[in-house]
């Protein structure tokens, strides 16, 4: 490749809060709403807890000297939320606080700049208590109480903050990434999905404004879970289905960071279905007075959408899910009759999980939203979940990942090559984590951590294959891949 990176190309990797913390309850945390969803998933399905999950807050000086021996520019991770203010709002906890400043000032010392998150599904527990979290309007000003004092707190040490993550996984996973109530799961409260992403567009805009008026040069921008979308076939009614899809799963969400307003055919069909979020005097102003910096982009797999009839055969749903790791096994795909179904890609290998695997997908993608809104982009996650062995000389031989993220930096490199502007490449994750639908078995990291889903054991970090690779990777600017 040649010298496509600039030479201040942020590369890095990512993790967040829940999933790589741990320490869910030590030093006045109290309970986010992932680690009450995720109470029984050991009973349920054999996956562990948030509880301890990679433990980086014990662990943290060690993994960012292993970033810093990897060569990291940057560390893309989240707050949570319910360290800082246990209860939401109120009193803010000193110790939980002093967590981030020391994570951030190890990153500082060691010259990596931190990307910092600002929610990540972790919403404090008191305040799905109080009013229902994300359910409940009231939650945009708790939002605003807690961004304000932790943007405050790092306005000279963070200058790229991202907002709230994935609202478009949020819509469609909302059972596992917000808590929902039994009584809301009967079919007929779908709309709230919608609600719930209104609530997060305010929030969103606040946060764009609080970083402008806080943080002297700070940039902001939300870190969306995309996938580009292809027809099944070349027959006009898949390829209708197709730009069907790409209005209601993903410029409904990239139509508001940038034109600050709902994509039209996305609201329409909404509307048409009950589905459409109430929207109050004022609001669309605000949204529209958050302006984005640049685009975080979450990318792992490109999606199908094919045709499907509104003739009573097909029910509306959202998107399914694989808990087995053996291909094939995946619950069922969103389906929108009249308007789309998703789908298999038949051209496409997939991961255990049923994640389609395409590297050219990425290439797609950055050059369209760089078409579309000419706005700096970033990847924030991209990465491959995968088994790995831990052989008998505590070795891990994951060429699969490397060639999976190979693809991955060369198609980005090609995007760049045709004009896109990118800021920087955090692939998921810099350690190993808890994921966040199966469990630690699945796996992202550069850095191995010696524990299961059914012993924690000390969370040892070996360095995997992927690691030296990585390090060749940054130390040659991108160009040794
Ligand atoms: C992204 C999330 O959707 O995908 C991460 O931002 C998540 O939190 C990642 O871990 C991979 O998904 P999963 O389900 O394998 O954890």
């Amino acid at each position: 490749m040649n010298k496509i990176f600039p030479s201040d190309f942020l590369w890095g990797a990512s993790t967040s809060a829940y999933q790589v913390e741990g320490a869910a309850y030590e030093d006045g945390k109290k309970a986010s709403q992932q680690d009450i969803i995720n109470k029984d998933s050991y009973e349920k399905f054999g996956f562990a807890t948030a509880e301890i999950a990679s433990d980086e807050y014990h662990h943290y000086k060690e993994d960012v000297a292993l970033m810093k021996e990897m060569g990291f520019r940057c560390y893309r991770f989240s707050i949570a939320w319910s360290r800082v203010f246990p209860d939401g709002v109120g009193e803010v906890n000193e110790k939980g606080i002093q967590y981030y400043r020391d994570l951030i000032h190890e990153l500082k010392e060691n010259g990596i700049e931190p990307i910092v998150t600002l929610y990540h599904y972790d919403c404090p527990w008191a305040l799905v208590e109080k009013y229902g979290g994300w359910l409940d309007r009231r939650i945009v000003k708790d939002f605003e109480y807690y961004a304000r004092y932790v943007i405050n707190e790092f306005k000279d040490d963070v200058k790229y903050w991202t907002t709230i993550n994935e609202q478009s996984i949020i819509v469609q996973y909302w059972t596992q990434k917000c808590y929902i109530p039994e009584e809301l799961l009967d079919g007929k409260h779908n709309q709230l999905r919608y609600q719930i992403n209104h609530y997060m567009n305010l929030a969103h805009a606040i946060a764009c404004n609080l970083v402008h008026e806080l943080v002297p040069g700070g940039l902001v921008g939300a870190p969306l879970g995309y996938s580009c979308i292809y027809p099944l076939s070349s027959k006009a009614d898949d390829v209708m289905a197709m730009q069907n899809a790409q209005a209601l799963r993903n410029d409904y969400y990239t139509d508001i960071y940038f034109k600050g307003e709902y994509n039209k055919a996305a609201q329409i069909y909404l509307e048409k279905h009950g589905l459409a979020p109430v929207i109050e005097e004022g609001d669309m102003e605000l949204i529209a007075s958050g302006k984005s910096d640049f685009l975080a982009l979450n990318y792992y797999a490109s999606e199908c959408a094919c045709a499907c009839p509104d003739d009573g055969t097909y029910k509306m749903r959202w998107s399914g899910v694989n808990r087995s790791g053996k291909k094939g096994d995946i619950s069922g795909f969103e389906t929108h009759p009249g308007f789309y179904q998703m789908c298999k890609n038949p051209k496409l290998d997939t991961t255990d999980w049923d994640w389609a695997i395409d590297p050219i997908g990425m290439e797609y993608m950055l050059r369209d939203l760089y078409n579309n809104y000419n706005k700096p982009l970033m990847i924030t996650e991209n990465g491959l979940g995968a088994y790995d062995t831990l052989t008998d000389d505590r070795k891990i031989h994951d060429d699969y990942r490397i060639d999976y993220l190979k693809k991955h930096i060369a198609a980005m490199g090609k995007a760049m090559e045709y004009g896109v502007e990118m800021i920087a490449y955090c692939p998921w994750s810099a350690v190993d984590l808890l994921s966040t639908s199966n469990g630690v078995k699945k796996r992202y990291g550069f850095i191995y951590v010696d524990r299961t889903d059914d012993d924690p054991k000390q969370c040892e970090r070996i360095r995997k294959d992927s690691f030296y690779w990585y390090q060749k990777v940054i130390e040659s600017n991108g160009e040794e891949l």
